[in-house]
């Protein structure tokens, strides 16, 4: 359906945990976050009722997403059940990786199409540094895996912070030359991490397509690559997979946003800048049924926001980026 600015609205974000096995750290601190406790996260059911709902308002893609969406047991299972939904035609997974490689074979056959990974340095010690538990050979492996298992377009996740991993983008742009892997810049924001700390590090989108097409030639612009999200695609030329730049703070993508966004606590979040949300945990406890869910949804697309402006003040509140789902 479409919202109140003409914006058709048919992708809907999940959240399943907001635990991860890894500690990022422009996402989270060492010692993680006061983890949700297991009766105020949405149950499968409760995941499947309210896409249910989604559907008749128009919603046919679906990507998981956490935390780290495999860490939540049941996963498998969902899966299976969301690609029994006839109208459902894509589901894709955002995840760091680290239990990829091992639950590739179940995921794809439970239906899952396609997957985006987050690496954001290829040395080994960085990626330690950076991620605190993560182990950079275990991702690597589980990207191949992904590519065996045909979990395509398998979409790399960069985000680019000066001092830390501006020396490597032009290497992690190399990669789509020797396999078909669509490797997106992401734009460091400022959720999770000190205002100071993103401002620091932040690099823009055109930094870093100046900084690739100085090395490695002009980017060819690229029409489509598989996906619903916001990211811009370009092509070395003669490369197998392409690169993409998520400008989330430079450029605003919001007049062409097709997502709602599902917390797991069951909050129903209209934009990622907008604490704006509906309660959708609370209606399904009190034992709303169908019709009434498929109500709220539409109007919760309704008050879907114009747009957001990063560089301004936005509705800020105190959760970080795995608490409402990436
Ligand atoms: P596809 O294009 O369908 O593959 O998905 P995607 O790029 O939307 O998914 P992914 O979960 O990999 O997101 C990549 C990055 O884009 C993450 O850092 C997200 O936080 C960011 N992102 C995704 N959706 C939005 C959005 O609506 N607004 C903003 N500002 N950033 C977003
Ligand atoms: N800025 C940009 N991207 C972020 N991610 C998590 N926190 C931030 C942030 N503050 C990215 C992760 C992952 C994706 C889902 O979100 O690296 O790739
Ligand atoms: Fe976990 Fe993703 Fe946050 Fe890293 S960015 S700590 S992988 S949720």
């Amino acid at each position: 359906m479409q919202d109140r600015f003409q914006r058709h609205i048919n992708y809907l974000r999940i959240s399943l945990t907001d635990r991860c096995n890894l500690r990022c750290a422009y996402c989270m601190p060492p010692e993680g976050i006061q983890w949700l406790p297991h009766n105020e996260i949405l149950t499968i059911e409760e995941i499947l009722a309210v896409v249910k709902a989604g559907v008749e308002v128009g919603i046919r893609k679906v990507r998981l997403t956490g935390g780290e969406p495999l860490v939540r047991r049941g996963i498998v299972d969902l899966i299976k059940r969301l690609n029994d939904i006839p109208e459902i035609d894509d589901i894709a997974l955002t995840t760091n990786g680290m239990l990829l490689g091992a639950m590739a074979s179940d995921l794809k056959s439970a239906g899952l199409k396609r997957v985006n990974v987050s690496l954001d340095t290829l040395n080994p010690i960085r990626f330690q540094r950076i991620t605190r538990y993560g182990n950079l050979e275990i991702v690597m492996c589980s990207i191949d895996t992904a590519l065996e298992y045909g979990l395509e377009p398998v979409k790399i996740n960069t985000v680019a912070m000066r001092g830390f991993n501006d020396d490597e983008l032009v290497d992690l742009a190399r990669l789509t030359l020797e396999k078909p892997l669509h490797v997106r810049f992401i734009e460091l924001m400022p959720i999770g991490t000190s205002d100071d700390w993103s401002h620091i590090r932040f690099i823009s989108s055109q930094e870093i397509r100046e900084l690739i097409s100085k090395s490695l030639g002009n980017l060819e612009d690229v029409k489509k690559v598989t996906g619903s999200g916001p990211a811009r695609y370009y092509r070395i030329s003669g490369a197998l997979g392409t690169i993409g730049f998520i400008s989330a703070v430079s450029n605003h993508f919001c007049a062409t946003c097709n997502r709602m966004r599902l917390t797991a606590s069951g909050q129903l979040r209209p934009c990622l800048f907008s604490g704006r949300e509906v309660d959708l945990k609370q209606v399904l406890r009190s034992g709303a049924g169908h019709d009434e869910l498929v109500c709220i949804f539409k109007e919760a697309i309704m008050s879907k926001p114009n747009s957001h402006d990063l560089t301004a003040s936005w509705e800020k509140d105190d959760r970080i980026m795995s608490q409402i789902g990436g």
